[in-house]
């Protein structure tokens, strides 16, 4: 644990620190993710302007270009991702600011909050619109089940994405995932991360909290997909 924390901190001064968590996904596996999402019937509609204007709102308090909409989420992901990283002051201004976006949409939420609906919309490319997504679904786990944790361990969780036990969580997904196995290699880089995290903050709590941070972003896609709280087989 000591050995992890210093090699933690050596690592800080070079690599950004991540409450989004940072992992790529090729546009094939975007697409087929959006496949897995694809709404059944037409009961959920989302509604465009709507969702410009709550953008918009949304988009005031952080300083972005007001033209920046969903179709850039690319850049959404990256300023959000700053404000989160900043401090826990500024992680509650985002906080706000999501709760002031999930109310402006109301019902529409969850249909806008689709990436198969997003890519449908307006030729959004597919990295742009799976950081939309991912955006937003982290949002939803940051800033509700998983803000007490986040709060209580803001500097263990913001740091070890910059940690080699994350990296290798990551790396061995990315070298796994395939249409094949999609929700069975997600469900392993969950229980990765739920290791990891667990040993380098020294908690079941933070276990938890790093394989939901991964988890949401495919809830949708892949319903069945369990974060456990521990196993009671600490690893050393
Ligand atoms: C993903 O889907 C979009 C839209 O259907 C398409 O333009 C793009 O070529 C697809 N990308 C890949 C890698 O299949
Ligand atoms: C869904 O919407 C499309 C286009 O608006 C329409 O053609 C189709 O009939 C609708 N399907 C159902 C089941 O309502
Ligand atoms: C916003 O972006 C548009 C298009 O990229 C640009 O023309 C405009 O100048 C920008 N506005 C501001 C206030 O930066
Ligand atoms: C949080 O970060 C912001 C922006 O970097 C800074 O202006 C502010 O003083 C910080 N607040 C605290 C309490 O550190
Ligand atoms: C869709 O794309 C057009 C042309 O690029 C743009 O003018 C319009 O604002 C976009 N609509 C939305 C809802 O983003
Ligand atoms: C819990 O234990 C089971 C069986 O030992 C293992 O397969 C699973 O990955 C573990 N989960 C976590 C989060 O460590």
């Amino acid at each position: 644990m000591r050995f992890a924390l210093i090699s933690l901190l050596g690592l800080v001064a070079l690599c950004r620190s991540d409450l989004l968590l940072p992992f790529s996904l090729s546009n094939d596996l975007i697409n087929y993710t959006a496949q897995l999402e694809q709404p059944s019937s037409n009961g959920s509609i989302c509604n465009v302007a709507q969702l410009n204007y709550c953008q918009y709102l949304f988009n005031q308090n952080f300083g972005l270009n007001s033209s920046v909409s969903y179709d850039q989420g690319s850049d959404i992901f990256s300023t959000i991702q700053d404000y989160l990283n900043s401090n826990v002051t500024q992680l509650n201004k985002v906080c706000k600011a999501r709760t002031n976006f999930y109310h402006c949409l109301g019902h529409s939420y969850y249909s806008c909050m689709n990436l198969h609906t997003r890519l449908e919309s307006n030729n959004t490319d597919s990295s742009n619109g799976f950081d939309y997504i991912r955006t937003f679904r982290g949002l939803e786990w940051v800033c509700g089940g998983g803000f007490r944790e986040v709060m209580n361990q803001y500097d263990c969780v913001e740091n070890f994405p910059t940690t080699n036990a994350y990296q290798s969580c990551i790396t061995s997904f990315s070298q796994s995932v395939s249409t094949n196995n999609f929700c069975q290699s997600i469900q392993q880089a969950g229980d990765c991360l739920n290791r990891v995290y667990r040993n380098g903050c020294d908690n079941l709590e933070a276990g938890h909290y790093g394989c939901e941070s991964f988890r949401y972003t495919f809830y949708k896609a892949c319903p069945g997909i369990q974060c456990s709280m521990g196993n009671n087989t600490l690893v050393a």
